[in-house]
């Protein structure tokens, strides 16, 4: 069984999802911890109100980027993760953390990637006139928001959009693509060479709202 790791900073609506998704569906795999960087995070709550083990790391109690790294590194590594899901998870990780799990840390990030990395994708988006908007799940590398591709969702961008309907509408998709691409890791469907990765069953890695 596959030991999956949670880290997340807020509403935890991501974490949510792949939770569900994992006991519906019977993955075989386990969301054995939930981490955050932010003691109130509404997703830390959710967690251990479901049983479901917890950490709060305030990165504000570290001296520095490395430190917070390195503590975060330990707590999660006494779960013994196979897999580490960033889900909201607001803190850049620094190059030591991301080599030590390159290959089983996957990110989401609320745009079509390479576009609009970094924050406020859907309000640079609008501002952009883009037509399209949406969301990437990929594997981390240490530049922030690149990365293997493992699957996208697209949604129109419609007129009259602002910042919460734009962000409502790529949420939906979130919801979607974050599970299925959590479920291929676990179960080995995935092959990444030269910077591309593939599903190995040639299942759909673009998704259409
Ligand atoms: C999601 O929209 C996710 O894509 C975004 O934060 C939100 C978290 O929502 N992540 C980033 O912006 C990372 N750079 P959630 O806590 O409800 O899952």
């Amino acid at each position: 069984m596959k030991r999956i790791v949670i880290l997340l900073s807020g509403r935890g609506s991501n974490m949510q999802a792949i939770v569900e998704r994992c006991a519906e569906e019977g993955w075989d795999a386990r969301v054995v911890g939930v981490a955050s960087n932010r003691p109130g995070a509404a997703g830390l709550a959710w967690a251990a109100a479901r049983g479901i083990a917890t950490a709060a790391l305030d990165h504000r109690e570290h001296a520095s980027r490395e430190a917070f790294d390195a503590e975060l590194a330990r707590v999660i590594g006494l779960w013994g993760p196979d897999l580490v899901v960033l889900a909201g998870f607001m803190r850049i990780l620094g190059n030591d953390f991301v080599r030590r799990h390159e290959g089983r840390l996957l990110n989401i990030h609320p745009s079509l990637l390479p576009a609009f990395s970094g924050l406020h994708t859907h309000r640079r988006a609008i501002e952009a006139g883009c037509k399209a908007a949406g969301a990437t799940v990929h594997f981390v590398t240490p530049e922030l928001d690149h990365g293997p591709i493992v699957v996208q969702a697209v949604v129109p961008v419609l007129p009259g959009d602002d910042e919460q309907s734009l962000s409502d509408r790529v949420l939906v998709q979130e919801h979607r693509i974050y599970p299925l691409a959590v479920r291929w890791f676990v179960e080995g469907r995935l092959r990444t060479e030269a910077g591309v990765v593939t599903q190995l069953d040639g299942a759909p890695q673009l998704y259409l709202a």
